[in-house]
């Protein structure tokens, strides 16, 4: 097992928020080898939601049958209800990521339902998951809410607590949905939540502000070891007006090799993967490390 584990979300969170041109299936797939090449072993390959939402999203059974024919990878889909969770089961997805807000505002917008409404939705899918399936619970808006501002820590908290509450051992991601979180607050929400609940929260954050790889490493620091990021820094959802790209999985896996901590990625190859994401049409992609030609030469 590698120190710290990356999710790569630019199969899901990078490709959904291009608005055109539609990303080819075969164009998603390619890029889910390109980083599978490179090491990755966990990935958000889609999401079932409704392609009237997310145009970009239609064909994730066909990007998922492909991502489940290579040994060990991990395929996580996302899931907002019911209908969500009937195709994850059926087309064989490994973990569900669920997602909800942790903002009235946000939740409104992405979903269509009220918090209490999603939760009550979602809480029963957590139940009616077969062993087996893992589950990740995704709460955007953890930090700051294009809405409603900055989040207070206690609120934030008191939500984390009612989605600890449904399962013990569900991961849980506390998402920087517009990455206008700082590090400080990432550091003190990581170790109050691990406090009250456990090791079990993963960190989701963007670069909007500059911030991703701060964040990164303020959750890192306080414990956290799961850790999403997408190959070209591409990304940003589309119901969080402002919003750009995720944190870039090269700026990441670049820091924590720096640092001497295990990924399991092979930073030659992340490249590769990289280049292909950022240079998919409509993309808008971030991150620093693919331009720094001393760090492209590095083994
Ligand atoms: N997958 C595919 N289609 C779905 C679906 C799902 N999980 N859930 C609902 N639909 C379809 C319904 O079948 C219905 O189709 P129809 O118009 O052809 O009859 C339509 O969507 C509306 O269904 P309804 O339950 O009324 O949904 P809604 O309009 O209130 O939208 C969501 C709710 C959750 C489906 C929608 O807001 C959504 O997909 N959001 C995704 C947001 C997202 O992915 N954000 C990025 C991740 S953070
Ligand atoms: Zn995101």
């Amino acid at each position: 097992m590698p120190d710290v584990t990356i999710s790569d979300v630019a199969p899901r969170d990078g490709i959904q928020s291009i608005a055109s041109p539609i990303v080819e299936t075969e164009a998603k797939i390619a890029l889910i080898r390109a980083l599978y090449d490179a090491g990755v072993r966990r990935m958000e390959v889609g999401s079932f939601v409704s392609p009237k939402a997310i145009p970009q999203m239609a064909g994730t059974e066909t990007v998922l049958a492909a991502a489940r024919a290579l040994p060990g990878l991990e395929c996580t889909v996302l899931v907002p209800n019911q209908k969500g969770f009937e195709a994850a089961i059926a087309n064989g997805a490994d973990r569900l990521g669920l997602f909800m807000s942790v903002t009235e505002g946000h939740n409104k917008a992405n979903v269509n339902r009220s918090r209490a409404e999603s939760l009550a939705g979602l809480s029963e899918i957590v139940k009616a998951t077969p062993k087996g399936t893992k589950i990740r619970f995704n709460l955007s808006c953890t930090f700051h809410c294009p809405f409603e501002g900055v989040v207070p820590e206690k609120d934030a908290l008191d939500f984390v607590g009612r989605v600890a509450a449904l399962d013990a051992d569900m991961e849980i991601a506390l998402a920087d949905t517009t990455g206008n979180a700082s590090p400080d607050q990432v550091k003190r929400l990581f170790i109050e939540a691990q406090r009250r609940w456990g090791l079990r929260f993963a960190f989701h954050g963007h670069d909007t502000y500059g911030m991703g790889v701060a964040n990164v490493l303020a959750a890192y620091e306080a414990g956290c070891s799961v850790i999403d990021s997408a190959a070209g820094g591409i990304g940003g959802c589309p119901f969080a007006p402002g919003a750009t790209g995720n944190v870039a999985t090269e700026d990441v896996v670049w820091m924590f090799r720096r640092m001497g901590v295990d990924t399991g990625i092979d930073w030659s190859k992340l490249l590769v993967a990289a280049d292909y994401s950022a240079a998919i049409p409509g993309a808008l992609p971030g991150g620093r490390m693919r331009g720094v030609p001393s760090a492209r030469k590095a083994a």
